[in-house]
């Protein structure tokens, strides 16, 4: 069970990293392009808003596929079913990621506003998704497991905004 918990998370590792790096890499440019270019959706609100940028959308992708690539260069530690699933995972995540603002902004909350469950959530989901609809569903699934660790992404995700947040990298604790 552990053993099957710890191969999930190394599986996942690359999704995490790709949803983590653009904060930092946001804050040490200052200034970033919106992916929306600045517009509005028919409902007058921004279509995704100034928290979703090309830098951090390309820094995800690196960061993730760049963690993902040594893991795979170090024994496969991930096991991972080819070499670009890395980079898969964290495109996988970036679209969850804009998704889940495209959502947001939707449903009338600004950037930075919670979204209980879509903000800690759905980069993964759409991750796994992806994944599996290119290699197929990965060995260590069952839906114990998955329930793991949707459980301990949202643990993660929640303490390291918090981290982020003590460091002056993210205005907002969560
Ligand atoms: N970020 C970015 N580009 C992305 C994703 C994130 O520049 N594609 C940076 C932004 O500085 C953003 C921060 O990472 O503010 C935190 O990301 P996130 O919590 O996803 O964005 P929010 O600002 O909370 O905006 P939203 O309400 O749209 O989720
Ligand atoms: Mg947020």
């Amino acid at each position: 069970m552990l053993g099957k918990i710890l191969s999930a998370l190394l599986y996942v590792l690359p999704a995490y990293v790709a949803n983590a790096t653009p904060v930092p890499f946001a804050k040490i440019l200052k200034k970033t392009t919106p992916i929306d270019g600045g517009r509005s959706a028919w409902d007058g609100r921004r279509i995704l808003g100034d928290g979703k940028s090309w830098e951090g959308l390309f820094s995800g992708i690196a960061g993730g596929t760049l963690i993902g690539v040594i893991l795979y260069l170090a024994g496969n530690l991930g096991r991972f079913r080819s070499i670009s699933e890395p980079m898969i995972l964290s495109v996988g995540a970036m679209i969850g990621d804009i998704f889940g603002s495209f959502i947001k902004r939707r449903i009338g909350l600004e950037r930075g506003e919670l979204a209980p469950g879509l903000d800690q959530l759905g980069f993964l989901i759409i991750a796994l998704i992806v994944s599996a609809a290119i290699y197929g569903v990965p060995d260590w699934f069952d839906p114990m497991i998955f329930a793991c660790i949707l459980i301990i992404t949202v643990i993660l995700h929640l303490s390291t905004n918090f981290i982020a947040y003590l460091l002056k990298l993210k205005d907002r604790p969560y």
